[in-house]
């Protein structure tokens, strides 16, 4: 029997589907670090992550991996570069986090907006005393512009969305997307820069690279209205967090949400003590059906990957499919 790593806890009947075609190992613990990582992996044949860090030294410590497949839709954690240099097949979880990721970036959106994270700690806190005119006042969303960058399956999730709150939809991407798309969204390609001074509400959704690195600092930050939102659902990284912070301290911006940080789990101690400023802890795909269908979905990957079951040989999602049926170097 093939041997196989689940880096993470998972569902307990995904391990059991795991079981029937695999000798799992499985990590119920917390996060395993580098070194117990490296170890663990090393007689095994596939792999099972979800946000770990693999790259060529844990490769090189695991001569019989073919495959890893990770329970996310972002694979950065991967170094693909080193992936492809050892013919190990990486893959991924897209699409069944659409509609759920998209939903839950117009809630960190919203709680931006409409200060509600901000206003409840103040309720919780015993300071409401009366009602008043200005209290807590924020921004529209119906009727104001939407500012998406990266316009991917999740940011067209996120734009349809749009049309229910009669929002200006204006985007920026590696690329245009089809007429057809922007037709169907009503929305329109602008430049970066267009886009963060026109944008009420900017929403980031594109995928983590080198090149996405700070993508928003201080100076895209100054760039956007006084009046403006912020939300990050995409990557910890695309955002210079303590330029963040400083905007949000000196009203450059008037809100933000974040769902992703740079270097997380741990975080920049200075988001802490920000009123204007929704902080959640990188759930915007947890819903029950939605982490399940990922979970099935990277065992499918793995599954299939390593030649078992109903789609032995053709995992579904590969990242880099050319390194199928090459020998491991
Ligand atoms: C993803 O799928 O990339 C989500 O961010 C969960 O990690």
């Amino acid at each position: 029997m093939q041997k196989i790593l689940v880096a993470r806890p998972i569902f307990p009947d995904v391990i059991e589907r795991l079981k029937q075609y695999f000798d799992v190992d499985w990590n119920q613990g917390d996060v395993l670090p580098a070194d117990e990582l490296t170890r663990r992996i090393a007689d095994k044949d596939g792999a099972l992550t979800a946000g770990d860090p693999i790259g060529a030294a844990v490769l090189a410590a695991a001569p019989r991996l073919r495959v890893v497949s990770n329970m996310a839709v972002g694979y950065n954690n991967f170094d693909m570069a080193a992936f492809n240099a050892s013919n190990v097949l990486g893959t991924n979880t897209p699409d069944v986090l659409n509609e759920s990721t998209a939903d839950f970036g117009w809630a960190l959106m919203m709680a931006a907006a409409r200060r509600i994270a901000e206003s409840e700690h103040w309720l919780r806190a015993g300071q409401w005393q009366k009602w008043t005119y200005d209290g807590f006042l924020g921004s529209d969303l119906h009727g104001s512009t939407l500012g998406v960058i990266g316009m991917g399956r999740i940011g067209q999730a996120l734009a349809r969305r749009a049309k229910g709150f009669n929002m200006q939809v204006i985007y920026h991407n590696r690329s245009r997307v089809a007429p057809e798309i922007e037709a169907d969204l009503n929305a329109q390609y602008v430049s970066k820069q267009d886009l963060l001074r026109r944008a009420d509400h900017v929403v980031l959704v594109l995928p983590y690279t080198k090149e996405n690195h700070h993508t928003i600092g201080a100076a895209e930050l100054a760039m956007m209205k006084p009046t403006a939102t912020l939300t990050n659902i995409a990557r910890g990284g695309i955002v210079d967090d303590a330029a963040l912070v400083e905007a949000l301290r000196s009203k450059t911006i008037a809100a933000a949400g974040l769902d992703v940080f740079e270097g997380e789990p741990d975080l920049n101690p200075d988001l802490l003590s920000v009123p204007n400023i929704v902080l959640t802890p990188h759930i915007a795909s947890a819903t029950e059906a939605t982490r399940r269908a990922m979970a099935n979905l990277a065992a499918d990957n793995l599954i299939a990957a390593l030649g078992e079951g109903p789609r032995a040989g053709q995992p579904p999602n590969p990242i880099n499919p050319e390194v199928i049926g090459k020998a491991r170097s």
